[in-house]
C-alpha cells in the first residue's frame, strides 16, 4: 500500500494503476461505516484509493476541528488490511496552499437543513471533494447514506459541474443497539453514549408509524421529537425533517421516495441519522 502525503506523489502514484478506480474520501478515525464503503469500493474496482484529510473549511470556527478524532497509524494499519492500494495523507498546507480562495458553492441545496445550522459546511465539503475528485480522477467515489444531504449536495454538483464520476451511495452501518456509526460516537461518555441510541430510536418510531399509513409530515415528525424530548441527555435538536428524497425541500404529505433525518445534541456532541421513506412499489 502507497501512502503519499502530496498532490504530485498522489498522481504519479495513480499515473499506471488499473482502471476502475474507486475512491473513497474520510476524514480519518475509521469505523465499521467507512470500511463499508472500502469494501465495496474494493470489490468494484481494480484500484482502490482513500483519502484522509481532516478538512477545516467544513468547520465554522466555533465546531470540533481541532477536537475531531484522528488516528492515522490505526487507519494505515486498517486500510492495509482491507488491500487498499494507495491512500492519500495530505495536510492542511497542501490542500490550502496560501492564497486559495476558490469555493464550491451548490446553492439552496447546500442552504437548508444541515447548511443552515452549520453556516458554509457544505461549501467546504463540495471544495474539497472537488480537489480530491479533480486530483485521483476516480471513476467512482464512495459515500454514506448517513450524511444524506452531503450525498445530495455532491450529486448535485457533480450533475451541475458535468463532472465524469459515479457516486455510489452506501447504506448506513448501525451498532446493535441502532445507534449509526460516526467518528463523533467516541466523544460520547459512557451515559451520553447509553443516551445516543434514542436518536434512531426515535427515527425507527416514526418510520414504523409512516410504514402503518400514516401519511402526514407533522405528525411523522411530531412523534420524532417526543421520543427524542423523553430522552433527557438530548441537549438540543437542531431539525427533525422530512424532506423529498431528490429535492431535500420539506414535504407536508410522504407521497414518494422521501428522507426523515435528525440532527440532535447529546451533551455537547452533535449527532446526525436519517431513514429512508420508500413506498413498497417505488423499490
Ligand atoms: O464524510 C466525510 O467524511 C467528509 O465530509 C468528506 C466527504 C470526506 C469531505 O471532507
Amino acid at each position: 500500500m502507497l501512502v503519499a502525503k502530496t498532490i504530485s506523489h498522489m498522481r504519479r502514484a495513480l499515473d499506471n494503476t488499473k482502471c476502475p478506480l474507486g475512491l473513497v474520501p474520510t476524514m480519518g478515525a475509521l469505523h465499521e461505516g467507512h470500511l463499508a464503503l472500502v469494501r465495496k469500493a474494493r470489490s468494484e474496482n481494480a484500484t482502490l484509493a482513500v483519502t484522509i484529510f481532516v478538512n477545516s473549511t467544513q468547520f465554522a470556527s466555533h465546531e470540533d476541528f481541532a477536537t475531531y478524532p484522528r488516528n492515522l497509524e490505526r487507519d494505515l494499519t486498517i486500510l492495509e488490511a482491507e488491500g487498499a492500494d494507495v491512500v492519500f495523507v495530505p495536510s492542511n498546507e497542501e490542500m490550502y496552499p496560501p492564497g486559495f480562495g476558490t469555493f464550491v458553492d451548490v446553492g439552496r441545496i447546500g442552504q437548508i437543513l444541515e447548511g443552515q445550522f452549520r453556516a458554509g459546511h457544505f461549501l467546504g465539503v463540495a471544495t474539497v471533494v472537488l480537489k480530491l475528485l479533480n486530483i485521483c480522477r476516480p471513476d467512482r467515489a464512495y459515500f454514506g447514506q448517513k450524511d444524506s444531504q452531503q450525498c445530495m449536495v455532491l450529486r448535485s454538483m457533480v450533475e451541475d459541474l458535468n463532472l465524469e464520476v459515479e457516486l455510489m451511495t452506501v447504506p448506513t452501518v448501525r451498532e446493535s443497539d441502532g445507534l449509526a456509526l460516526s467518528s463523533r460516537n467516541a466523544c460520547l461518555g459512557v451515559e451520553e453514549r447509553r443516551a445516543a441510541r434514542v436518536v434512531s430510536q426515535a427515527l425507527f418510531a416514526a418510520k414504523a408509524m409512516w410504514e402503518s399509513g400514516v401519511k402526514n409530515a407533522d405528525l411523522l415528525k411530531r412523534q420524532t421529537r417526543d421520543i427524542l424530548a423523553r430522552e433527557s441527555l438530548v441537549a438540543q435538536i437542531d431539525y427533525v425533517s422530512i424532506a423529498d428524497a431528490r429535492t431535500i425541500e420539506e414535504l407536508e404529505v410522504v407521497e414518494g421516495k422521501a428522507i426523515l433525518s435528525t440532527a440532535v445534541k447529546i451533551g455537547s456532541t452533535r449527532l446526525i441519522d436519517n431513514v429512508i421513506l420508500e413506498p413498497q412499489e417505488l423499490l
